[in-house]
């Protein structure tokens, strides 16, 4: 864990908050407004960035006991995520290895074997091909070279990783650049998955935007949480993934002089994303919680969808509390349907019409500078410089 940086970064947002200031990016961004549409790029960012980077993928809260697990698509890639049988979470393509086959439907349950439903091969938790039916009428071969086809893949803070491409060579702790070390103050490895749930949006990097956009709080959210919000935001970066928090004002003196004592709770309030599709933000409908929402690109430029998952600290004990819980999360599906996504639709609408040459990211929308500068480093990066690209930022 790293309490100390949560500290330095509390610390900082209480100068700036006392100050009345931000940290401000050299320059005002400007993007190309056809990155938000145009075919050729939206093909080479799945390729190059949902095809290539690890994808944070399940919480270990789906997946707690030995033989529980997930099936879903990802980059269009069929994958089963499973606890195995020594606790070790791991990832494959749904495939058959006969002759492909999908072997489990998308959802989630508990099995220490899958059964391919087309001539019931079948495999155990750790990818082993362990039945073939009537083997002496099939002809012989190397069944141990013939388990499932396993995908990078790593559990840490609670979340799983996957890279949905079995020939990556990215080392994934390498990818993360430290990160997960912040994201484990949360102790999500204990947490209850409440629910889930999904909602349509536009281009993938409009909605991304949108989670690391303070300053649109208290304008577009006027009508539900944001009025009270401040507008201003302060940046921090791990590799890709950026932390954005608001200025602390006055609250040195609320914490007290003694920083052991301030609760992490407060020190990791804000939104913290992860490259290149997830924010996790926190709430407290029903108890301590967060909202991780999980973006995936849709079928054009255009769309994209999320699946937002309620994770609490706790599971509500009452019903009160599953009521508050309830009322939390399907508030969270209005305010991003009907008010992030209905506007970035129609900001997807408008930059299609091919009108203006770009948009802008202004000195106080670093997150933005800094998501858009990642996003074409990776498209530029060929395989075999990848790694190294993470090494040096
Ligand atoms: S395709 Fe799976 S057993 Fe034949
Ligand atoms: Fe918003």
């Amino acid at each position: 864990m790293s309490r100390e940086q949560l500290l330095q970064m509390a610390r900082n947002n209480i100068a700036h908050g006392d100050a009345g200031t931000i940290p401000q990016a050299k320059e005002i961004l400007k993007v190309p407004a056809c990155n938000y549409y145009d075919e050729g790029r939206w093909k080479l960012e799945m390729k190059n960035i949902f095809n290539r980077m690890p994808l944070m993928l399940a919480m270990s809260a789906e997946i707690r006991k030995p033989g529980d697990y997930k099936a879903m698509e990802a980059s269009g890639i069929p994958i089963i995520i499973v606890r195995d049988k020594n606790g070790q979470v791991r990832a494959f393509v749904n495939m058959c290895s006969h002759r492909g086959a999908q072997l489990m439907e998308e959802g989630s349950g508990n099995t220490h074997r899958f059964t391919c439903p087309y001539h019931a091969w079948s495999y155990n938790t750790e990818g082993d091909l362990i039945g073939v039916l009537a083997p002496k009428d099939f002809g012989e071969f190397d069944k141990t070279e013939n388990g499932l086809e396993e995908l990078p893949c790593l559990e840490k803070a609670g979340l799983v990783w996957v890279t949905p491409n079995p020939h990556s060579t990215l080392d994934i702790n390498l990818f993360l650049s430290g990160y997960d070390q912040l994201l484990e103050n949360f102790g999500f490895e204990d947490w209850y998955l409440f629910g889930t749930q999904r909602v349509d949006g536009p281009n993938w990097k409009i909605a991304y935007d949108g989670y690391m956009d303070l300053y649109h709080l208290p304008i577009l959210h006027k009508n539900t949480f944001g009025p009270d919000f401040p507008n201003q935001a302060i940046y921090y970066s791990w590799g890709p993934h950026q932390r954005v928090s608001g200025p602390m004002k006055g609250m040195a003196k609320m914490l007290g002089p003694d920083e052991s004592q301030w609760p992490t709770e407060l020190l990791v309030a804000g939104v913290w994303t992860i490259f290149p599709h997830v924010s996790i933000a926190g709430f407290d409908g029903g108890g301590r919680a967060v909202m991780i929402s999980q973006l995936f690109p849709g079928e054009t430029p255009g769309t994209s969808y999320t699946v937002q998952n309620y994770l609490m600290e706790k599971e509500p004990s009452s019903e009160k509390l599953i009521r508050d819980a309830q009322n939390q999360f399907e508030f969270l599906r209005y305010v991003v349907q009907e008010e992030d996504y209905a506007t970035g639709l129609k900001q997807q609408k408008a930059l299609e019409s091919g009108a203006k040459e770009y948009v802008m990211f202004g000195k106080n929308e670093e997150g933005g500078h800094n998501f858009h500068r990642w996003v074409d480093h990776i498209i530029d990066t060929k395989d075999e410089d990848l790694s190294k690209l993470f090494m040096t930022g």
